[in-house]
C-alpha cells in the first residue's frame, strides 16, 4: 500500500482555512482566498520539481469573472494523458475545506509522493486545481474545450476528487460500467470504476455508485469521451441506515451538514476518511497510469 502522510494533508487544509480566514472566509474565484491558495498549490508543487502553469479563461457575461486553473505534468514515456482534478475554488459562503480544500489536498499530496518516488510514469500524470467550478464547471469545461482533437485522444482517463473527507461519510465511486442503473461513462470508464472499487474493496470497503450527472468537473470530460471516474464522499444527501451500517455514522442525517457553508472549516473534515481517499487516488494512478519502475517489476 502506498504511504500517505497524514500531516501533510493537514498542512494543506490548514493553508486554505489561512487563505480563506485572512480573505473574509472564503477563496472563491478572483479573491484574495482563491489567489491564496493558488500561490500555496504552486509553491508546493515548484519544491517538488514541477513546473505549475495557470490556465486563464473567463465566464459570465455582464461582469465576465477572471479565473484560472492550475496545471502541472510529470513526464512520461509514452503518449498518453492521465489528469488527476480537483477544483480549488469555494462557494463564497464559506472557506471549502471538505468542499473541495479535500480533493485538492489529495491531488497535490499524490503530486508531491510521485515526485518524491522519482520515476518516470507509463503515462503523462497532469495535476488540475480547476477554478470556476462553483460558477458552473468552467475551468474543466475550458480545459476540455481547448484540446485538440489529438490531445483528447491522447487522454487515456479522467479522476475527478471533489468532497472527500465529509463527516457522516459514504463511499462513493462513480458508476462508469453503468452496471448499478445509472447511465454509463464513456467506454473505458468501467475499467477505472474497477480499479478503485477493487483498491478499497481489498481495505474492506464495498464502495457503492454515484452516477454522472453533470455536478462537478468530469462533465465536460464525460462529454467529450473520455474514459472518466473518481471518488466522492458525500455532499447535502442525507445518509441512509443502510449506509450507515456499511460505513459507520448517523442515518438520517446529511453526509455534510456544513455543504456550501460557513461551518465547511478544517473542523468539518474527518482527516481519517481522507487519508484513504487520497490512499485510494495514489493507488489508482499508479493502477492507471504506471511507473517505470512497476513495468520492471
Ligand atoms: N459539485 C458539487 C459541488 O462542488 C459536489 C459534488 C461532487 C456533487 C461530486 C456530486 C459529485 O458543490
Ligand atoms: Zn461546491
Ligand atoms: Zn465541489
Ligand atoms: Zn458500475
Amino acid at each position: 500500500q502506498e504511504v500517505v502522510e497524514p500531516s501533510a494533508l493537514t498542512r494543506h487544509l490548514e493553508a486554505f482555512q489561512d487563505a480563506a480566514d485572512a480573505n473574509g472566509g472564503n477563496r472563491a474565484d478572483a479573491t484574495g482566498g482563491y489567489e491564496a491558495s493558488a500561490a500555496y498549490v504552486e509553491e508546493q508543487l515548484r519544491a517538488a520539481g514541477y513546473e505549475p502553469r495557470r490556465q486563464e479563461f473567463s465566464y459570465g457575461r455582464r461582469n465576465p469573472v477572471e479565473a484560472f486553473s492550475i496545471l502541472a505534468d510529470t513526464g512520461s514515456s509514452s503518449d498518453g494523458v492521465l489528469v488527476l482534478g480537483a477544483h480549488l475554488d469555494s462557494v463564497e459562503e464559506g472557506p471549502g475545506i471538505n468542499d473541495n480544500g479535500s480533493g485538492v489536498a489529495a491531488v497535490l499530496e499524490v503530486a508531491l509522493r510521485l515526485a518524491e518516488e522519482g520515476s518516470v510514469p507509463r503515462e503523462r500524470i497532469r495535476f488540475a486545481f480547476w477554478g470556476g467550478e462553483e460558477g458552473g464547471m468552467h475551468g474543466s469545461d475550458y480545459y476540455v474545450e481547448q484540446l485538440s482533437r489529438k490531445e483528447t485522444a491522447a487522454h487515456v482517463a479522467y479522476l475527478n476528487v471533489d468532497m472527500v473527507g465529509s463527516p457522516n461519510a459514504a463511499f462513493f465511486v462513480f458508476d462508469g460500467d453503468g452496471s448499478d442503473g445509472m447511465e454509463a461513462g464513456p467506454e473505458g470508464s468501467g475499467a477505472i470504476e474497477r480499479v478503485f472499487r477493487d483498491i478499497l474493496q481489498a481495505e474492506g470497503v464495498q464502495a457503492l455508485p454515484v452516477g454522472f450527472i453533470e455536478d462537478s468537473d468530469y462533465d465536460a470530460f464525460v462529454k467529450a469521451g473520455i474514459p472518466s471516474g473518481g471518488l466522492f464522499t458525500g455532499d447535502a444527501g442525507t445518509k441512509s441506515e443502510a449506509e450507515a451500517r456499511t460505513f459507520g455514522g448517523q442515518a438520517g442525517e446529511q453526509y455534510d451538514e456544513c455543504y456550501h457553508q460557513a461551518c465547511d472549516t478544517i473542523d468539518n473534515v474527518d482527516m481519517a476518511v481522507l487519508e484513504q481517499m487520497t490512499e485510494t487516488l495514489m493507488g489508482a494512478t499508479v493502477s492507471l497510469g504506471g511507473t517505470e519502475n512497476d513495468l520492471a517489476k
